[in-house]
């Protein structure tokens, strides 16, 4: 873990130039080296639990778009690692995370994947919370002569926001990774609002999921029908920033820009940045829109894909719904797409006798990832 300043992102008109020259020559991006990730990390409970609590459960992890968030009392409640964690704004603006657990009987106070509450209202006996966690109300409070109101609020984890997105931690994380946090890049610019959040479940390790966005390596094998008529196979530019990485997978229609001046260059339609932020968290620009992505690990050999829409010209309205629909086809046809394989990967896991999964020069974002897992896991500081 480097405590160095983050290599800045290239701007647009830099990415479009890489691009075009990669075209020009039937090139991609390589890596130094390719990587070889032992076939049991995916497979062993043991380092499951190490990725669980030594990585997931303590660092700063990407839990909501800011959008999701967007006016005193917007709250996204879910479980991330096992933990149920409610993310609020407050009526001060800022963005606070808690347990989801009463301090009474320990259900939990929201109910719902998200909102907006004035207070959250435990559902058991009614115990309520402020926006900012503190036990405001006890039905029958007489009936509790010694509790100590001040400290039986919701138990408070750390939150910070920062480029368009909330991390929350469990805690206490390491110094250098709360650092690194600070110094992200822009990711989700504000006219992006929150549209809605989709839930799915796919039997697969949640690394297997991460993987499948990385690299492009696979577009015209796997989607044959979908991207690859529009994109291009194994062309990609891949920025290190950090533990993350950006992934651009260019559309054809990049083409068209050969004739623009290069300072009046647009990205927007022409190309998908791919955010990977460690571990486990996507967020991707996409015609129109962007989805923050957060695998979720269940267990070692299943995964929530918890999808926050946003939008820029979502109005709210059914119509609009009906816009969304439209747009998401596309690329939800090139998504099942992508499960099947991991899904596939998953079920020959157990029966794979090859002792590492190899990934080539193409795959370099994967084996940075891997990389930074190993060195998080092991407290190694430098990775
Ligand atoms: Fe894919």
């Amino acid at each position: 873990m480097t405590s160095s300043p983050l290599a800045p992102l290239a701007d647009d008109a830099t990415v479009i130039a890489r691009v075009l020259d990669h075209i020009d020559h039937r090139t991609t991006d390589l890596a130094d080296a390719a990587w070889r990730e032992p076939s049991e990390n995916y497979r062993s409970p043991e380092r499951f639990a190490a990725e669980m609590n030594g990585v997931l459960r303590r660092e700063p992890v990407g839990f909501c778009p800011s959008a999701a968030l967007a006016e005193p009392g917007s709250f996204v409640a879910r479980e991330a690692a096992g933990t149920p964690v409610i993310a609020v704004r407050g009526r001060d603006g800022v963005a606070r995370a808690f347990l989801n657990v009463c301090s009474h009987r320990g259900a939990q106070v929201a109910c719902a994947s998200t909102g907006c509450a004035k207070a959250f209202v435990c559902p058991y006996h009614g115990w309520t919370y402020g926006l900012d966690g503190a036990l405001r109300g006890i039905p029958h409070g007489d009936g509790f002569p010694g509790l100590d109101r001040s400290t039986s609020g919701l138990p408070p984890l750390d939150a910070t926001e920062r480029g368009g997105v909330v991390f929350v931690s469990q805690g206490p994380a390491p110094a250098a990774t709360v650092a690194e946090i600070d110094q992200l890049p822009p990711l989700i610019p504000e006219r992006f609002r929150f549209v809605k959040v989709d839930q799915l479940d796919v039997a697969a390790n949640w690394k297997i999921a991460v993987e499948g966005f990385l690299e492009g390596y696979h577009i015209r094998a796997t989607h044959p029908d979908t991207f690859y008529p529009i994109q291009y196979d194994n062309l990609n530019v891949i920025e290190r920033f950090g533990r993350h990485d950006r992934v651009t997978f260019p559309y054809q229609n990049i083409e068209a820009l050969r004739t623009v001046e290069v300072t009046e260059r647009s990205a927007e339609g022409r190309l998908t940045y791919v955010y990977h932020l460690f571990p486990n968290v996507i967020v991707a620009t996409l015609p129109g829109r962007m989805v923050m992505v957060v695998l979720e690990p269940l267990t070692v050999a299943s995964t929530r894909f918890v999808t926050y829409s946003l939008s820029d010209h979502h109005d709210g309205s059914p119509a609009a719904d009906d816009t969304l629909r439209d747009e998401e086809s596309f690329a939800a046809r090139g998504a099942a797409q992508d499960r099947a394989v991991i899904r596939s990967i998953q079920r020959s896991l157990a029966a794979n006798p090859r002792e590492f999964f190899e990934f080539g020069l193409f795959e370099g974002a994967i084996g940075h990832f891997h990389r930074e897992l190993a060195a998080a896991i092991d407290g190694r500081a430098g990775a």
